[in-house]
């Protein structure tokens, strides 16, 4: 097993992104080319190779504005609103305590998948781990969010993400909840 952390601007392999085409989008019916992110460019990238095959991959980028995104897909991820400028929100990290204020620098991880016959072995736990110390080390992330779909959100829960707020629609993709990690 390989783990590779490529920093924003480094190039990926192509079979980077047919896994997450793979993963994310063949099953949702999208076509080619939709695994592409306008701003991969200066996203931190992480994936696993096993005896040379990509099996896993991921990114964090830097928010800089709301977190709202909206995907080649079509759909429309909202945007976190904890993290508006100017709101007093305390919110409560995964062991119950208190953590208030100061969520910039905050990071949106995306596009986590594992290869159908990969999974359950760890690697994406090794690279949603990667990236936050990624983040933390490039760009001094305090907190982490992202949108999950329903299914992942006991994988995250695992990595010690905390579930916060009401499900919502993710147009085309489905339901999900949003997440958050203290770094
Ligand atoms: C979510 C996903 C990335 C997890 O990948 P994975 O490589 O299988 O995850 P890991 O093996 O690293 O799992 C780490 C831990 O989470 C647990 N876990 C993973 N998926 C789980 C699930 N669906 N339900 C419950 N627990 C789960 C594992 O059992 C493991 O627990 P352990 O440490 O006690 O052994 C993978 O299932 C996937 O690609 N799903 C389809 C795409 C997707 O939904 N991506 C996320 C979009 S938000």
């Amino acid at each position: 097993m390989n783990l590779v952390v490529a920093l924003p601007g480094e190039v990926l392999p192509q079979e980077y992104f047919d896994v997450r085409y793979e993963v994310l989008r063949k099953p949702l019916g999208s076509p080619r080319g939709s695994e592409l992110l306008s701003d991969d460019n200066t996203a931190i990238h992480a994936y696993i190779s096993f005896y040379d095959k990509i099996v896993a991959v991921g990114r964090i980028q830097l928010i800089v504005g709301d977190g709202s995104v909206k995907d080649p897909v079509g759909s429309n991820c909202p945007a976190f609103e904890l993290l508006s400028d100017g709101i007093k929100t305390v919110l409560t990290d995964d062991k119950g305590q208190p953590f208030a204020s100061n969520l910039r620098p905050a990071v949106q991880v995306r596009q986590m998948g594992t290869l159908p016959e990969f999974q359950g072995k760890g690697f994406a736990a090794k690279i949603l781990f990667a990236l936050e110390e990624a983040a933390k080390q490039n760009w001094n992330a305090r907190t982490g969010w992202l949108q999950a779909r329903l299914a992942a959100i006991a994988f995250y829960k695992k990595c010690g993400w905390t579930s916060y707020g009401v499900e919502y629609e993710v147009n085309k993709v489905g339901a999900h909840r949003s997440m958050w990690k203290k770094l």
